[in-house]
């Protein structure tokens, strides 16, 4: 923003890395998960097959994971495939499988030279061989990385990990390894697919769909959502900063008061 010569408020769009600069200066969440929506209406809207606006979202991914990065983000969760997703044309759940080895193919090299560590939640066993080859040969050859995580949640959903962690749990105490006393809120963290990560403290969902669709019931009780209406292959990184602006003048205040407020 500068004044013109009628001294009027200019509005110039600030190049990215000086955005960047400008966010990192202030407090940058640890972590952020992304609802990645919108890709089949963003092929609509250019008479194009839902598939072309997976490939589009792909390259997005590329994107926001650069920025991410920049900035200093340590855990980038990003919403992939759902436990519910299955419920789609055969033709696109398999297109949706090739998208990982597609996307490892093209950029593993650059994670590995900026140092990020690939990852995943959800469950992988009835993933197509090649899908799970993919990421658990990116997952392998980033596993010293200590930079940005990468986390792909991949055929995730959060009503299925809390099973999952339930019946760990009624196992562990049936065996007599853990007490039932034991069992609170940290133990069930511990439990959770996301048991070595901090929870998330932003959710971006794109697409203007105002909804969870079964993402980190769990993980999300005080995290700041920020919904979009931009499709996510438009989703770009100026938008990203927006969200990431946005978060930083919320006031988090996790069931207390904040400063003055105590007065
Ligand atoms: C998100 O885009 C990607 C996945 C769910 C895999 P959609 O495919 O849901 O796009 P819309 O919601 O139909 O536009
Ligand atoms: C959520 O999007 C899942 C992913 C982004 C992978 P959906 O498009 O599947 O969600 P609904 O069906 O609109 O709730
Ligand atoms: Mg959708």
């Amino acid at each position: 923003m500068f004044k013109n010569f009628l001294n009027k408020q200019v509005n110039i769009a600030q190049p990215i890395e000086a955005r960047k600069e400008q966010v990192k200066r202030e407090s940058v969440p640890s972590h952020i998960a992304i609802i990645m929506d919108g890709n089949g209406r963003w092929a609509k809207k250019r008479a194009l097959p839902r598939i072309a606006g997976h490939r589009e979202g792909m390259k997005n991914v590329k994107k926001i994971t650069r920025c991410a990065s920049d900035i200093g983000v340590e855990v980038l969760t990003v919403y992939a495939f759902s436990t519910e997703n299955w419920k789609r044309p055969k033709e696109e759940v398999d297109f949706l499988m090739r998208l990982p080895v597609d996307f490892l193919d093209t950029f593993l090299p650059e994670l590995i030279e900026r140092n990020v560590r690939v990852e995943m939640i959800g469950e992988p066993d009835v993933l197509p061989k090649h899908t799970q080859g993919a990421l658990f040969e990116a997952m392998e050859r980033t596993k010293h990385n200590t930079g940005l995580i990468l986390n792909f949640a991949l055929n995730y959903g959060s009503r299925d990990e809390m099973v999952r962690a339930m019946k760990a749990v009624m196992q562990k105490v049936q065996q007599g390894d853990l007490c039932i006393q034991d069992v609170d809120e940290v133990c069930l963290s511990q439990h959770m697919m996301t048991s070595h990560l901090p929870e998330p403290d932003l959710l971006i969902r794109t697409s203007g769909e105002v909804r969870l669709s079964n993402f980190m019931l769990w993980q999300l009780a005080y995290t700041e959502f920020w919904f979009t209406d931009i499709l996510w292959p438009d989703f770009e990184e100026d938008a990203f900063l927006d969200a990431v602006q946005g978060y930083q003048k919320r006031n988090r205040r996790y069931g207390g008061l904040k400063g003055e407020e105590t007065n």
